[in-house]
């Protein structure tokens, strides 16, 4: 399934953070406050991730990316992580890379790694290979050591060493370890990622974990391995099926089913059926090119290709409103102001985009614009996704553990008919790797496949509709 075609030029903003512990009563679960910070250029960014086919850079402008602090070897190296749901492999660069040995010390801001310093590294294999679309990335070694993450030490953790790189950002992967490019590159076996590994450690029950991003005002969020946090959510969190690609579970797309306008749920469609990938590691979201243009024009937004991006007035933050998305039956409302970034200044005066680009020919993305408004439980176990509407700013907490199996998010329902499946779904393979579908195809007839555990039917209901979305 395509998600339709605009041309986009240029590039943007970017950002990054930091995280806290946070202390917990629950054995199995732990939490890190991460932090948002402001960099450089999110569409760029964005696009270098996403497999598209012209990227050109110019402008920079900041972007918001999640990130936690982290250290790897003994004694302990600092990294500061980026989170990614959509890719899998934890990486970092190596401090002898001629990209951090190079001018302007590009590799700071997130750190590097030196196995050679670390007294319990342990060197895996030559495969670690992860490249961008635009021909940037890294490779180097699969390598073992120990993690330092939210006071936790993780021993013997498998991640990649760039010693050739071209990417200064060191990235934690978080998503299913069959989309390890050492699986989907190499050919290998999968390893256990670090929520896999935390799952095998016993320290959490099960691979799952929750994400709240909160408030584009504020500057923290959290993620929680093992547990859901019930007060940052209003409402019961809804499980819905993650849709495999062709059989296999590997990225976490779950169908979209209706978009609305203001609270009217299914204005804008509700006759369709869009799978998108939840990806933290992509600043906006990136929609069906129709229905971006007709947003567009809705909001009074100008593609500037200069900026790569579509530049609203920035007095829309002010205005009330949302743009609502269902999914089967629960829908996600997203405040107008959470849609509108302050890409940068011009003249002391503020420059803002709108958080949402085409998608073109890949997949359909749901980024950190789309999930800030969402508390998103990811359970890599049982193949669901919990969602809720956030609270913003939310300020108690109370933590339940996740456990394993079906029924294991705490304070979860399960969506009637939930559409599981979709025709034709090919993951983002952001990572420039061949996807595990082997690609988009389009127009194949539908999957029929239910989830196992919330019925059938809306499947089939949904993926019929999918086929007509390959031009604008
Ligand atoms: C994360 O690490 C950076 C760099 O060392 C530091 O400036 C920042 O304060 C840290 N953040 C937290 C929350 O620990
Ligand atoms: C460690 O240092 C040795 C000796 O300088 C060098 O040959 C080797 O390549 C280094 N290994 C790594 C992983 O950097
Ligand atoms: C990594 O993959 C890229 C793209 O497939 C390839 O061009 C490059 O040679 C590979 N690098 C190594 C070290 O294998
Ligand atoms: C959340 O807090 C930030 C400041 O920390 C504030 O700017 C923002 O308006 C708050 N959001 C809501 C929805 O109350
Ligand atoms: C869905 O509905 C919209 C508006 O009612 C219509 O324009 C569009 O053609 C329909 N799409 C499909 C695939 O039926
Ligand atoms: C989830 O928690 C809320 C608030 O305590 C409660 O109203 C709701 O019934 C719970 N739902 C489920 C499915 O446990």
């Amino acid at each position: 399934m395509k998600c339709s075609t605009l041309t986009f030029a240029a590039p943007l903003l970017t950002s990054v953070t930091a995280f806290n512990l946070v202390p917990r009563d629950n054995p199995k679960v732990f939490g890190l406050d991460i932090q948002r910070r402001h960099i450089a250029n999110p569409v760029a960014h964005d696009r270098l991730r996403r497999r598209q086919k012209t990227v050109q850079q110019t402008l920079d402008n900041l972007e918001t990316l999640y990130f936690a602090n982290t250290s790897l070897g003994t004694p302990e190296q600092s990294l500061r992580l980026h989170i990614d749901t959509g890719s899998s492999d934890l990486w970092a660069n190596a401090a002898s890379s001629d990209l951090c040995q190079g001018r302007g010390d590009q590799c700071a801001e997130s750190g590097t790694y030196d196995a050679n310093s670390s007294s319990t590294y342990t060197y895996v294999n030559s495969d670690f290979n992860i490249s961008y679309v635009d021909g940037s990335g890294a490779s180097g070694d699969y390598v073992t050591d120990t993690l330092h993450f939210g006071g936790k030490t993780i021993d013997d953790l498998q991640f990649g060493v760039g010693y050739t790189s071209s990417s200064a950002e060191g990235i934690l992967g978080i998503g299913y370890a069959v989309n390890e490019v050492q699986v989907n590159r190499a050919g290998g076996q999968p390893y256990a990622n670090l929520p896999q590994k935390l799952a095998d450690n016993g320290d959490t029950n099960t691979n799952a974990y929750s994400l709240w991003l909160n408030d584009l005002d504020a500057s923290t969020g959290s993620i929680l391995f093992g547990g859901v946090d019930v007060e940052k959510y209003s409402g019961t969190l809804n499980k819905l099926p993650i849709i495999p690609e062709q059989g296999v579970y590997a990225e976490f797309i779950i169908a979209m089913t209706g978009l609305g306008r203001d609270g009217t749920a299914g204005s804008i469609f509700n006759n369709q059926t869009v799978p998108v990938l939840l990806d933290s590691g992509s600043s906006l979201m990136y929609l069906p090119d129709d229905i971006t243009r007709s947003l567009y024009t809705d909001f009074n937004a100008k593609y500037d290709s200069n900026q790569g991006a579509a530049i609203v007035d920035c007095s829309l933050a002010d205005q009330s409103g949302s743009l609502d998305f269902t999914f089967s039956d629960p829908t996600i409302s997203v405040p107008l102001n959470e849609l509108v970034i302050v890409a940068g200044y011009q003249r002391g005066e503020p420059v803002c985009i709108l958080g949402i680009g085409p998608a073109g020919d890949s997949v359909c993305v749901l980024g950190d614009t789309f999930l800030r408004s969402a508390y998103v439980v990811y359970d890599l176990d049982s193949n669901q996704i919990g969602l809720a509407q956030t609270s913003f700013n939310a300020t108690k907490t109370s933590i339940q553990e996740i456990q394993s199996g079906n029924d294991g998010i705490p304070n979860a329902s399960g969506v009637a008919d939930a559409v599981a499946s979709a025709s034709g779904v090919s993951g983002g393979a952001r990572n420039g790797g061949p996807s595990i579908t082997g690609g988009v195809s389009t127009g194949a007839a539908p999957i029929a496949t239910a989830h196992p555990y919330l019925g059938y039917g809306a499947a089939m209901a949904g993926a019929g509709l999918m086929m007509g979305w390959n031009g604008l």
